[in-house]
């Protein structure tokens, strides 16, 4: 079986949760899976354009992922937290979520001016997130060089809007409806 559809398998839709109406996806079985999950971090890192000096993952699925494509890459690797976690100081950035608003945050001196940086994550849905964690970097003068991400939900739309303002999304898998 090729990667893709052995990666699509392990992904469980969770209906209504966390709230009524939403289809979660469950990647636990995926990574409890030794093939499954060396599949996602192999596809991931393929996506992965030439000469990247740093991963960024978001917590906290992000890390799951970020942490082994980095380490396949041969870059470091930098997280973005959820506000309160991190212990020097921080850029932050708020981004919309579907009722109100959520903030990411990053070291303000985790990144040098012009690195090479892929963003790592497990789902792009709305987009929010990804377009949070390019604005940090952005705002370091670092360069956002990818966006890989294991699942694309496409009916969403995201891919398209985050192109409009120059980032680019790769995915592994796409979900279309
Ligand atoms: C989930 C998922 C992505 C994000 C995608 O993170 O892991 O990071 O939502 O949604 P978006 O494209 O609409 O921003 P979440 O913060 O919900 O949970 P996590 O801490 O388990 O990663
Ligand atoms: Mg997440």
């Amino acid at each position: 079986m090729d990667n893709r559809r052995c990666l699509t398998g392990l992904i469980r839709d969770v209906p209504d949760w966390p709230t009524a109406g939403v289809v979660f996806k469950d990647i636990t079985p995926l990574l409890a899976d030794p093939a499954g999950f060396n599949a996602a971090v192999v596809e991931l890192t393929r996506l992965a354009p030439a000469e990247v000096d740093v991963v960024v993952g978001m917590e906290a699925r992000g890390f799951i992922f970020g942490a082994p494509v980095a380490m396949a890459l041969g870059a470091g690797f930098v997280p973005v937290r959820k506000p309160g976690k991190l212990p020097r100081e921080v850029v932050e950035q708020e981004f919309a979520l579907e009722y109100g608003t959520d903030r990411l945050t990053m070291h303000a001196d985790a990144l040098q001016p012009g690195a090479r940086v892929l963003i790592v994550d497990d789902i792009l849905a709305t987009g929010g997130t990804v377009a949070a964690t390019a604005a940090l970097v952005q705002a370091l003068d670092a360069e956002v060089v990818g966006v890989a991400v294991l699942m694309e939900l496409a009916f969403l739309g995201a891919r398209q809007r985050l192109a409009e303002q120059g980032i680019d999304i790769d995915p592994v898998l796409v979900v279309e409806g």
